[in-house]
């Protein structure tokens, strides 16, 4: 098979957000506990916090990390997280069924991120909290000082505020799982009157509203246009959640790219609409703050215990690959999608896996995330593609899919591209006349044999990206073989 590729430098979506490579982390089973913080581990920090998950997470240039949830989220009182640890209540949490010590909260969530070089997403009960509730933790969070909040943030040891500049108005409130779960008109008003108050106490903030937790909810778009219609003028961006599961067919799962940018143009479109209906200059932004494979749901008994195995995915080379194709979505649609949160980042459907007492090793998904992060960023462009497609339940995918970005300060071209061909060694021409000549600088290749192998303690690094040899000279016409199934990095200046 052949892919021909034409990049032409003019050809510009969008400037690349960072966020997009954000992440999250719930209290949820071993994200918190045993996962990023476990005091008695010998390689815990003063604070408890493991050393080896913040080496880790640091790799990933994780720019965000959305917090406390999730379902947890929808009620969660915030200050049952505050001052000092041994007068911290231990609660039902009655969204995962498990026991909450409260060990962590805010103070302490907020220092591990300054740890891992990121920022707290936050975001806000609207399950059982209310307005109040929510515009007390801003005004905890973000007011310099002066008041009983703010006063009480110094007091707890954070003299400087925290300065949380993105907050999400709760978590899936379109689901009837969600904790007080509501409708979309009532949704809609109370996160109005919340935006409000969050601009009011701190105007630099910007404002997620829930949109529908998946594309395949029934109530999907008509939710979104609800919420929008009563909050457009405040609101920054508007979310997306979205999981992709493997039915026994390698050659859907491996499309799910294709089902997320349909979802994607969906919600741009709904959002659209309300623009239109309300004649605004505004454009409203997309948030895909929950992302990923998620399927295996493999897990004990936990009724009421303290961090249970909850969701802890094993994700295999196939699932490497699937998210993959689904960062390449990301990237393609950086013109709308300005946000997104790989769900979640450790233990629980996670890139980084942990051992209670023992090691943390880095799951297959790490890697495709890690290369999108590290050289998604700069100016995504729409290169022309010739090549074949095949049909699966999400539409028509190509055989290979790429994206493009060109790093204008760096002068380097990044091409990614996912092969999803199984028996097909792909000839693949890049033609990128439109920069002059080229030098390739690297190639990375991320696949194997075995779709089903997987990290483990005792193989941690059983599958792994590896260096491809490069064509060394200078050429403004690239052709190179890509092994079926297979996740590329090329690089070139
Ligand atoms: O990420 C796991 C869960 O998935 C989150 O708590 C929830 O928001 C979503 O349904």
């Amino acid at each position: 098979d052949e892919v021909r590729v034409c990049v032409e430098k003019a050809f510009t979506l969008a400037q690349v957000d960072e966020r997009l490579f954000s992440s999250f982390i719930e209290h949820l089973g071993r994200a918190i506990y045993t996962g990023i913080y476990e005091p008695g581990h010998p390689l815990a920090d003063e604070q408890g916090f493991r050393t080896d998950v913040i080496d880790f997470v640091k790799d990933l240039r994780v720019p965000l990390i959305r917090y406390p949830g999730g379902n947890f989220l929808s009620g969660y009182r915030w200050m049952d997280g505050i001052g000092p640890k041994e007068k911290r209540p231990v609660r039902l949490d009655v969204a995962w069924k498990t026991l909450e010590p409260n060990e962590i909260g805010i103070g302490e969530f907020y220092d591990w991120t300054r740890k891992v070089g990121s920022k707290v997403m936050g975001s806000v009960n609207m399950g059982t909290g209310t307005v109040q509730d929510a515009a007390d933790f801003f005004e905890y969070c973000n007011y310099p000082g002066g008041t009983y909040l703010s006063d009480l943030r110094r007091q707890n040891g954070h003299d400087a505020p925290f300065d949380i500049r993105t907050w999400c108005i709760g978590n899936e409130m379109d689901g009837h799982w969600q904790i007080c779960h509501l409708d979309a008109a009532d949704y809609g008003k109370k996160a109005l009157e919340t935006i409000k108050m969050l601009k009011w106490i701190d105007p630099q903030s910007e404002a997620v509203v829930c949109g529908s937790s998946s594309g395949l909810m029934k109530s999907f778009p008509e939710w979104d246009r609800i919420v929008l219609e009563h909050t457009y003028e405040k609101a920054d961006f508007i979310s997306l959640h979205r999981y992709y599961e493997n039915f026994d067919n390698d050659d859907d799962f491996l499309a799910s790219f294709v089902e997320l940018g349909t979802y994607i143009k969906a919600a741009i479109a709904t959002a659209d609409y309300v623009k239109a209906l309300k004649r605004s200059a505004k454009t409203m932004y997309l948030s895909l703050d929950e992302w990923n494979v998620w399927y295996q749901r493999r897990q004990e008994p936990h009724d009421w215990q303290k961090a249970p195995s909850i969701l802890e995915d094993h994700y295999s080379l196939l699932d490497a690959l699937v998210v993959g194709g689904l960062g390449l979505t990301l990237l393609n649609n950086a013109n709308r999608v300005k946000i997104a949160c790989l769900a979640q980042l450790v233990n629980v459907i996670a890139p980084i896996f942990t051992k209670e007492g023992g090691s943390a090793i880095r799951q297959t998904i790490y890697y495709p995330f890690r290369d999108i992060s590290l050289h998604g960023r700069g100016v995504v462009l729409t290169p022309v593609v010739h090549g074949p497609k095949k049909e699966t339940k999400y539409g028509d995918c190509p055989l290979v899919e790429t994206a493009v970005i060109h790093d204008e300060e760096g002068k380097t071209v990044t091409v990614f591209c996912l092969n999803t061909g199984k028996n097909d060694l792909v000839e693949f021409t890049l033609d990128m006349r439109s920069f002059g000549k080229l030098r390739m600088s690297f190639w990375t290749c991320l696949t194997g044999k075995d779709l089903s192998a997987e990290n483990t303690f005792e193989k941690p690094n059983a599958v792994n990206p590896r260096n491809m040899p490069v064509e060394k000279t200078a050429a403004s016409t690239f052709s190179i073989t890509l092994p079926p199934l297979s996740w590329n990095v090329m690089k070139f200046a």
